[in-house]
């Protein structure tokens, strides 16, 4: 019990790692609004308490020796292969190499040298052929994790609660996009659509636009929002599809590019920051270095250290000078992520010229990350760098950068958080909610709506649970932080 703690506690699990729960919803938002009829999710778990295998890069100074001193004594080799650790246990025979494999291979070779961790990381998740999240669904039991919204249906529910008094906030504007980014199997939506179904002028006034890169999960978002492609050929113009949970137009983009701007727009992103691709520096002798990712002679991936700065390094400055001296100082590692600045500064222009306000939660740090990257496949962490594509990819989301990303985009903008996951949901009224689901339900929905809300809210191991031990549910709810960024006409929004 206490080592499963205290792996627990080294783990910096990104996500349940549990086996999935089946998520069934169908009822309205009920705690600050009105008295729901029953409805719930029912989850099942088994707690897998894996150590991420993330720190096997070592942090080394330059060594002199001249068996690894190749990298700077010529000039035809452009790479410092001396102070990385790399393991033994990732191999790929060029046989038995997976598409993924051989194009990453390709690149590196083609391109005469080793490509940046960020590249990689994109690469492996969203490469149109083979990336992890192109062709299936990788969410539950039978996926690679678990995530808030599929453990349970009042995590969809209070999110739209949030939109829903924003929305208020900006004044009940007719007409409204709400973006979500990256919505997984769409089921956040689902629930928060489902929830909010009775507030009619509400949905009128939505446009859904979900931004996803994946073919395959585009198809279950559809699935799942109940869409209907209305047929207006006759008409001469684009067909029309919308969800049927509410009547509300849905418009899918592989980009935020995509979705039209000129309207309020409120955005949600759940899990979508920790996706995106991260820079790894590594202080050495020269200087911070950037991680890169290599071949080996005997075609192993491996990684090594830039020998003069990178492009990369223009980022990792500015994310520097966001931090105090200090900070920098203790660090001899530092993870950087300029898609989620660009992204960031892309969101708050946008609701600095069209109003609204954006709701990012994710898990993460309110300061500079250090070496966050992992790997996780079928709920157990795995090198970052074994059979890529077969295994998620993520890394810690840095708050405080999303924070002077936005601020520096735009000086109508108010950035708010970030707070605990559990003090998001608990002032948003989740406690109302579960309480009420909890009148009119068998004992068995019971067990399923306490564990699902421990999952949410709780932190550390369940106290109420009797089930076995390996079960036990694993609170989220200090992990995981929401922070929100508004344009500052609408005020403070609710929760912050
Ligand atoms: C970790 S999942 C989170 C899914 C969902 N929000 C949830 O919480 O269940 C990341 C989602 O973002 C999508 N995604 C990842 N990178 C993307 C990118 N660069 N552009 C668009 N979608 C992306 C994935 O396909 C997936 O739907």
């Amino acid at each position: 019990m206490m080592l499963r703690k205290l792996v627990l506690q080294a783990s910096t699990a990104r996500r349940h790692l549990y086996n999935a729960s089946t998520h069934q919803s169908s009822s309205p938002l009920a705690n600050l609004f009105c008295k729901p009829s029953f409805s719930y999710s029912t989850s099942s778990s088994s707690s897998s308490s894996q150590v991420p295998n993330t720190s096997f890069v070592e942090h080394l100074e330059d060594q002199d020796d001249s068996k690894h001193s190749d990298s700077l004594s010529t000039s035809t080799i452009s790479i410092d292969r001396s102070g990385l650790y790399n393991p033994p246990e990732h191999s790929h025979g060029p046989n038995s190499d997976s598409e993924l494999v051989k194009h990453l291979k390709g690149i590196i070779k083609f391109r005469g040298g080793p490509i940046s961790v960020a590249e990689y990381m994109e690469e492996v998740l969203t490469n149109p052929k083979a990336g992890f999240y192109i062709n299936r669904d990788v969410f539950g039991a039978e996926g690679d994790f678990i995530t808030s919204p599929e453990v349970c249906q009042m995590f969809g529910e209070m999110i739209g609660v949030w939109v829903m008094c924003l929305w208020e906030q900006m004044g009940q504007p007719k007409r409204v996009n709400l973006v979500e980014l990256g919505p997984g199997r769409g089921t956040l939506m689902a629930d928060l659509l489902r929830g909010a179904s009775k507030f009619k002028n509400f949905t009128e006034s939505l446009h859904i636009h979900l931004v996803e890169c994946s073919p395959a999960l585009q198809k279950l978002q559809h699935l799942n929002l109940k869409c209907i492609d209305e047929d207006n050929a006759a008409e001469n113009i684009d067909r029309k599809t919308v969800s049927s949970l509410c009547g509300a137009p849905v418009s899918w983009h592989a980009t935020l590019e995509q979705v039209p701007s000129g309207l309020p727009t409120i955005f949600i992103a759940h899990e979508f920051f920790d996706a995106l691709p991260v820079h790894q520096f590594q202080r050495a002798s020269r200087g911070w270095c950037e991680k890169m990712v290599d071949v080996t002679e005997d075609s192993l991936f491996r990684l090594v250290l830039s020998p003069q700065p990178t492009p990369a390094t223009l980022y990792l400055l500015k994310r520097c000078k966001w931090a105090a001296t200090e900070e920098i100082a203790k660090l001899d590692q530092i993870e950087i992520c300029p898609k989620a600045m660009d992204l960031t500064q892309a969101i708050a222009q946008r609701i600095s010229s069209d109003g609204g306000g954006a709701l990012i939660i994710d898990y993460g740090l309110h300061g500079v990350v250090s070496d966050s990257l992992q790997a996780i496949r079928k709920h157990k962490f795995v090198n970052i760098l074994d059979n890529p594509g077969s295994a998620d990819l993520s890394a810690y989301v840095d708050f405080a950068s999303i924070r002077h990303s936005a601020e520096e985009a735009s000086g109508d903008v108010s950035v708010h958080g970030p707070i605990t996951q559990s003090q998001f949901l608990s002032s948003l009224g989740i406690n109302f909610r579960v309480e009420s689901l909890l009148q009119n339900c068998t004992d068995e929905q019971a067990e399923s709506l306490r564990t699902g809300y421990w999952r949410l809210v709780g932190e550390g191991e369940a106290p109420f649970w009797e089930g076995p031990e390996e079960h036990v549910p694993i609170g989220m709810g200090t992990r995981y932080l929401a922070m929100a960024i508004v344009n500052k006409k609408q005020g403070i929004p609710v929760s912050f």
